[in-house]
């Protein structure tokens, strides 16, 4: 059978082609001179699935859509402390080149305005680098959101430096600030290399689903950045990602995203998947026009919106059930699914409402795929509370979800691979 999903694309590709508005970016001479019927989408799973109709592997610069890896970087290297003392998180509900600064402190609002990225440029790697290294350092970094080693596109970068005014006004006021300490025209230089790395629309969509996937690379499996900077930078790229048109975006698509004037536009859906689109057309805001549609109709037809709540939760208690008769009865509570606080906690309510009247009580995980922490703390306090009112409780872990499970004071636990293989051991 062929997958459903490229078909998908090529129909919704084909129906996004017919709309010519919008124009190419004026501003970089080497953009302008791109094809603007060009036009391409990638689907890529946090599983490692790769689905693409169109342009995927045409390279074009990444644009501002290096802004929120750069700044993962930056918080990475330098720390969040470091890294908040000069750069907000705030929405400035300006465009992208806005001269625009914190007036009491000179801080840029946020990383994805201009003002904000060059800052955060300026904190990718360590503080004793060269200018030289610190490009090299965002380069590498770039390349392991991708999964493959980038370069960058030289031409488009002299074209950029050549009209720089406006990006190099910016960072003499963060100099005047100290918000910079380095010579701004070395920091804008390092800044337009990052924008002149050339992507594809595979890697952009390689690159946001490492975000969706807590951080990890999911093709090749390498650790690219931690956990508590990837919910950072997805927060920050769905408050501030588009600019002046994030109220829009968050409302229509719900997905958090980042665009380039090159006319990539990259979505990251937490535990789900990466999207990139790729059409140099560009709207009033500097996000591609098709771009922008093709992404509200993926979060339309697909349910994205990450406002949209997952069935799942709702669903946690599979079934509660009795098996054995007499003294060997055991209520089982079958439970399926990612168990998080909301799931969590209608087995708290589970187990208090059935008030079991049985010895045995199983909580059997066998259908559960995973369980954070609030999740697993909350599941053995169920333990504990159950063993504290003369149950003799069992955990059915096969995956062993829950290693070493400790309920805590007066809790006791015995961990199954099977409800059977207890059953078994009691008939001996
Ligand atoms: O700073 C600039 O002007 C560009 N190199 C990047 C701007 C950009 O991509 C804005 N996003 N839509």
């Amino acid at each position: 059978m062929r997958s459903v999903v490229p078909d998908y694309l090529i129909e919704a590709l084909g129906d996004a082609r017919a709309d010519t508005s919008g124009a190419l970016a004026a501003y970089i001479p080497e953009l302008a001179a791109a094809d603007p019927e060009r036009l391409g989408a990638v689907f890529a799973t946090v599983d490692g699935e790769v689905y693409g109709a169109g342009d995927i592997d045409t390279e074009f610069t990444i644009q501002s859509i290096s802004k929120p890896f750069a700044y993962a970087l930056a918080l990475a290297d330098r720390g969040f402390d470091a890294v908040l003392a000069k750069v907000g998180v705030e929405p400035s509900g300006e465009a992208f080149n806005q001269i625009s600064l914190e007036s009491d402190t000179g801080r840029p609002l946020n990383p994805m305005i201009n003002a904000g990225a060059i800052t955060a440029h300026s904190l990718a790697g360590s503080a004793e680098m060269t200018a030289a290294e610190r490009v090299q350092r965002v380069v590498d970094g770039l390349s392991a959101f991708a999964g493959r080693q980038l370069t960058t596109d030289t031409a488009v970068c002299a074209s950029e430096l050549e009209h720089a005014h406006r990006n190099l006004a910016i960072a003499h006021m963060l100099r005047s600030h100290d918000i910079l300490t380095e010579d701004p025209r070395t920091v804008v230089d390092g800044y337009t290399r990052q924008c002149s790395v050339l992507v594809t629309t595979r890697d952009l969509a390689m690159m946001a689903a490492t975000l969706a996937n807590r951080g990890i690379n999911p093709v090749s499996g390498a650790r690219v950045i931690h956990e508590p900077v990837v919910r950072q930078v997805l927060s920050v790229m769905s408050t501030c990602g588009m600019y002046d048109a994030a109220g829009d975006w968050a409302t229509q698509v719900g997905i958090p995203a980042k665009s380039g004037v090159a006319g990539g536009l990259i979505g990251a859906l937490p535990g789900q998947i990466g999207i990139a689109t790729f059409s140099p057309r560009l709207d009033r805001h500097g996000n591609s026009v098709r771009g922008v549609s093709l992404f509200e109709r993926f979060s339309s037809d697909m349910g994205l919106h990450v406002m949209e709540v997952p069935a799942a939760a709702r669903a946690v208690v599979r079934s509660n059930h009795v098996v054995g008769a007499g003294r060997d009865a055991i209520r089982v509570l079958e439970l399926q699914g990612g168990v998080g606080f909301s799931a969590a906690e209608r087995i708290v309510r589970e187990a208090v409402d059935t008030a079991p009247t049985e010895v045995g009580v199983a909580l059997d995980l066998t259908m559960v795929y995973s369980i954070d922490d609030v999740g697993r703390r909350m599941l053995l306090e169920v333990v504990r509370r159950l063993t504290l009112d003369g149950h003799e409780v069992y955990l059915v872990d096969p995956e062993t979800l829950v290693p070493d499970p400790d309920p805590g004071d007066g809790g006791r636990v015995t961990v199954v691979k099977t409800l059977e293989q207890e059953q078994n051991s009691s008939d001996r």
